[in-house]
């Protein structure tokens, strides 16, 4: 994830780009660049680190322009560094991206034999070459753009100048979010409103498929055939100061809401749905590999421990190989015998965790491959494994994770299949239905953020609570344990996940009034066990909140507040019985006055042991 910016107008475009660039941190920080006109030539400035070290870059430099762009980056492809950090150029064409393209490779072999030097490991400087080469031929920018983006595959939100017309900013979306800012006699391009917010509320939304030309005198939207479209401007009733995280109040809270994204993302260029097959490639894997391993280990900590709790069930159920799960504190003193042939699997959103780094080594320290499953690019943990599958949640801001365990669950699942497909255990047309279903996940997701007010509801009947029981069972178990985490991290209630079978070994002495009971209730084989479980908890004076699926009916007669849920398939459940939790343990967390953003003694990232 990474924020755009574009300024045309008759002010100073160097300081407003910066200042929008602040606004736009959140969204990426690991470098960041502007490119402006001056004296009619395109003049960049960019920097690995944050906009502030970018601003100090520039301090003390007379730099002018009426028209520029800018970017702040979260880095998907190549590290982040000055040479990856946009804008890009190639000729007098500059551009900033957003968003992932999928068939960069092979784009960039055919320009490369075409006479195209690269300058950047990035995917999105191969537009800038497509660009240029059409602009070589003789076409506008305008229809140059609209040319190359017929070879480009992925999501995208760009925005364009060339030295050729210094008159104008190109912007096109598909995929990735683009706003246009009307101000007056002044025009901004942007990935999210509050990038301009102090300037103008008045804004126009483009659609996929559409282009802005953007000039000092106004904007005129195509369509990708060149079709001139008429569009609305919506009047933008936020401060600015709302926005300065997406109108959310907390970051953990946008990023709850940001899941069906986050996950559409991960999904997104790793899979060929229609042939039931995984991109292999992408994750430097190959079948040949995966029919080899005779064991897999998981290994993480916390919350990513409960992703690889889950990836056990997907793994042994879909890939039928077995796999140990292991909490990476724990793994090298417990001396693991790691056989030959067995595949390391570590789960991180940081990449930077101690323990997980220190299992990492030790597992390749005995020789096994290790394959990081990570959301930060160019982190400690993906540069040491032996092959990386990235989630592309995006910065995870909140110490609480939520999006990033979300799409790890989504990194398994796709994993699982490559291993069942790899190993023959899985045909093609069981894995079209697999992928199917996946691909369905973000609009369920959607849907399940859609309960938020209801769960509000039940967070003000319980916040004043002390303990607090999350009972699942197989594959939801972890979502119990994860449920009871979120909720102890960040409202520092006492709370404990279970296995619903285990209740009666001991922990259902702790029952009554005061200690409300969480069930997770699939429509799976396990459902009246679990009803049983309800009735248990029910008969010693326990409320009982159930979350389930639309079909199960009969729960609402035993529980006290039923969540019902959109159904998926067995393995994609987790993923949408994780919403709740999320949503749960922010609103408790709001209405105990917890800071739930940087909750108390924790640390986004735990790089020590
Ligand atoms: C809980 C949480 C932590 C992390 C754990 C591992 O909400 O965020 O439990 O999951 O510290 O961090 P990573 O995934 O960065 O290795």
């Amino acid at each position: 994830m990474c924020g755009i910016i574009g300024y045309i107008g008759r002010r100073n475009a160097v300081p407003i780009l910066i200042s929008s660039l602040k606004r736009l941190e959140y969204r990426g920080y690991d470098s960041a660049g502007i490119a402006f006109f001056m004296n009619g030539r395109i003049e960049m400035r960019r920097c690995a680190g944050k906009i502030k070290d970018l601003e100090s870059s520039i301090k003390g430099q007379r730099l002018r322009g009426p028209l520029g762009i800018g970017h702040t980056r979260w880095a998907t492809h190549g590290r982040p560094t000055e040479e990856n950090a946009h804008p890009h150029r190639a000729g007098g064409v500059v551009v900033v991206h957003n968003g992932i393209i999928e068939n960069y490779l092979e784009l960039k072999e055919s320009l490369i034999k075409r006479g195209h030097r690269f300058r950047s490991e990035t995917d999105t400087e191969v537009a800038c070459h497509l660009i240029s080469s059409c602009l070589q031929k003789g076409l506008n920018l305008e229809e140059a753009t609209r040319e190359a983006l017929r070879h480009i595959r992925g999501a995208y939100a760009l925005a364009i100048i060339s030295e050729s017309e210094p008159d104008k900013i190109i912007a096109v979306k598909k995929d990735s979010p683009l706003v246009i800012g009307l101000g007056r006699d002044e025009f901004f391009v942007a990935s999210d409103i509050p990038a301009f917010l102090n300037h103008t509320r008045d804004v126009v939304i483009p659609d996929n498929g559409e282009i802005a030309v953007v000039t000092g005198q106004g904007v005129r939207f195509t369509d990708m055939d060149g079709r001139p479209l008429k569009k609305k401007t919506l009047r933008i009733t936020w401060s600015p100061r709302m926005a300065e995280k997406g109108g959310y109040r907390h970051f953990m809270l946008k990023e709850i809401f940001e899941q069906p994204r986050a996950i559409a993302d991960t999904i997104r260029g790793r899979v060929f749905p229609e042939k039931g097959e995984v991109n292999l490639k992408e994750f430097s894997l190959d079948s040949r590999m995966l029919r080899g391993f005779k064991k897999i280990f998981l290994v993480a900590c916390g919350t990513s421990w409960h992703a690889a709790l889950v990836g056990k069930y997907m793994i042994e159920g879909m890939a039928r190989v077995p796999c140990e799960v292991d909490i990476a504190s724990e793994f090298r003193y417990r001396r693991p015998i790691i056989p030959e042939d067995c595949l390391v699997i570590v789960i991180t959103q940081s990449g930077e965790t101690a323990d997980t780094l220190a299992a990492q080594r030790e597992a390749r320290r005995q020789g096994a491959m290790v394959l990081s499953i990570c959301n930060v690019v160019g982190s400690t943990s993906s540069r040491e494994a032996d092959a990386v599958f990235y989630t592309h949640s995006g910065p995870e801001i909140g110490v609480a994770s939520t999006k990033a365990f979300t799409s790890q669950l989504v990194a398994l699942y796709i994993l699982s299949i490559a291993l069942a497909r790899a190993r023959g255990v899985l045909d093609a047309a069981e894995a079209v239905e697999l992928f199917n279903e996946l691909l369905s996940l973000p609009e369920k997701v959607e849907k399940a953020l859609g309960l938020n007010d209801y769960i509000k509801k039940i967070a003000r009947r319980f916040y004043k609570v002390r303990d607090f029981l999350y009972l699942g069972r197989g594959i939801n178990y972890p979502i119990a344990l994860e449920g009871a985490l979120k909720l102890k991290e960040i409202s520092y209630i006492h709370a404990e996940g279970y296995p619903a079978g285990e209740m009666k070994h001991g922990p259902i002495a702790l029952i009554d009034d005061n200690v409300p009971v969480l069930t997770i209730v699939p429509n799976d084989e396990l459902y009246e066990k679990m009803l049983s479980n309800i009735e248990e908890v029910r008969s010693r004076g326990g409320r009982v909140i159930a979350v389930t699926t639309g079909d199960n009916k009969r729960i609402s007669d035993v529980a006290s507040w039923t969540i019902f849920l959109p159904e998926s398939n067995y393995y994609l459940m987790p993923v949408i019985f994780s919403i709740p939790m999320h949503l749960l343990a922010y609103h408790i967390a709001v209405l105990r006055k917890c800071n739930v953003d940087q909750p108390r003694n924790l640390a986004k990232s735990v790089t020590v042991e």
